[in-house]
């Protein structure tokens, strides 16, 4: 699987060495292989909904979802889903940015696992996280593609089980 990562140095900014998932993602028995684990985690913890985050979580979440027959609520940025909404702030390396999760797409009763390619510093996963709780469903975990271990991300979310296929 990591074979299929590439390094792009200097992007987004000079000195930051970026993890490139695309040649996965373009690779077929690959990105079968990492939706066959995902998807068996999902079962595993009994998930009925699977929330992705925009935008490349999406492209994990939602045939995740389809593989276990469960339904997707997608987890947005700030202006970007039409009905009211629930708010979270969360902390970037420069700065904060918000993420916003329709206030109906998820209640009581609902068992979800939150899915994301990469959990890095964590705080998109907290803020995620609690925009679900706060929304009064269980949360069951995260899970990733790939986790940077070196910006220890899971102090962030000390309270989810984190399932990561690679980590780094
Ligand atoms: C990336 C990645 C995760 C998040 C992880 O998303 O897809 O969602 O950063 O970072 P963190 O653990 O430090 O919060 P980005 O905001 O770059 O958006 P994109 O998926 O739209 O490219
Ligand atoms: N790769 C992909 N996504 C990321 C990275 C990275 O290195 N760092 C933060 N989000």
């Amino acid at each position: 699987m990591r074979a299929h990562v590439r390094d792009v140095q200097d992007f987004p900014q000079p000195g930051v060495v970026f993890k490139d998932i695309t040649p996965l993602l373009a690779t077929p028995a690959a990105f079968g292989a990492v939706l066959d684990a995902l998807a068996a985690t999902a079962r595993r913890l009994g998930a009925t909904v699977v929330a992705g985050i925009e935008a490349r979580g999406f492209l994990l979440a939602a045939p995740v979802a389809d593989r276990i027959g469960a339904g997707i609520v997608p987890i947005r940025k700030q202006g970007k889903l039409p009905g009211p909404t629930v708010t979270e702030s969360y902390t970037l390396e420069y700065g904060t940015a918000v993420l916003e999760m329709h206030a109906d797409a998820v209640g009581a009763g609902d068992r979800v696992l939150i899915i994301d390619d990469v959990l890095a510093t964590g705080g998109t996963a907290a803020a995620a996280a609690n925009l679900v709780r706060h929304s009064g469903a269980e949360v069951l975990g995260l899970a990733v593609l790939m986790e940077l271990t070196f910006l220890a991300g899971r102090s962030q979310i000390p309270s989810l089980e984190v399932t990561t296929l690679l980590a780094i």
